[in-house]
């Protein structure tokens, strides 16, 4: 039974201040099981307790997932003292929740990127022992073979010998291919298709396991998952 204060359990579902919110409650606007309660340290259960505020329902989640999809040109990080990251994409009441991107999609990498602050989830997304398939296009300086198809089938050896998973690579009508990997190594996709000597020129994530970048987002732009969208990632296309 996870207890916590009244104003905290506030604080984090709502973009009201600590102080602001200790006003609030003493006023007599927020009601725990149905009954005013104008204590701010009071506790209650944030599993089971129904909270609240001017009448209307408060729902407390400790764990937020959202799919942004990531523009060019912005760090896979929390926070930079230089330049700007996928976080800053985030209004202040969402950052205080101590938001982070579950794995990294290089600087110039667009696409899919799930933000959290669930830790383990973003662990198990990120294993390859999990065997989620991650889906990109890329756009590469030539068109991929049959050759490169059987080598990722395989598993590439990287430049510098690392040895990759197996993984599957497709070529598309327009001359792009979309590459699926299971692990996330440092610049995996773009140096296995250099270690063909197809150089990319252009990398977007499209998939995570059976979840989908939703078109309708423009590059910039989050929204939350869905229950549903939450399970999909660790199902199969
Ligand atoms: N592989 C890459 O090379 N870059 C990315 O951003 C993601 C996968």
């Amino acid at each position: 039974m996870p207890l916590m204060r009244l104003d905290k359990y506030l604080s984090e579902c709502t973009a009201l201040s600590r102080s602001r919110l200790r006003e609030i409650i003493k006023n007599g606007s927020v009601c725990v099981d149905g009954v005013p309660v104008t204590a701010p340290e009071q506790k209650l259960d944030s599993d089971a307790a129904h909270v609240s505020l001017d009448g209307k329902p408060v729902r407390y989640e400790k764990f937020c997932y959202y799919m942004l999809n990531k523009p060019s040109g912005l760090l896979s990080a929390t926070d930079d003292k230089k330049q700007k990251t996928v976080i800053d994409l985030f209004p202040a009441e969402l950052r205080k929740k101590n938001l982070f991107p579950v794995g990294r999609l290089d600087k110039d990498t667009t696409g899919l990127l799930i933000i959290t602050n669930d830790g383990e989830f973003a662990h198990r997304v990120i294993s390859p022992k999990s065997e989620i398939v991650k889906t990109y296009r890329a756009c590469t300086e030539s068109p991929v073979d049959d050759a490169d198809v059987e080598a990722f089938r395989q598993g590439i050896v990287l430049a510098d010998g690392t040895q990759c998973l197996p993984a599957g690579v497709e070529k598309l009508p327009d001359g792009s291919c979309l590459v699926r990997v299971m692990e996330g190594k440092y610049h995996q996709v773009k140096r296995m298709l250099a270690s063909r000597g197809k150089p990319v020129t252009e990398l977007k994530r499209l998939s995570i396991g059976a979840l989908e970048l939703d078109k309708s987002l423009l590059p910039g732009q989050f929204r939350q998952l869905t229950e549903k969208e939450l399970c999909s990632v660790n199902k199969k296309k």
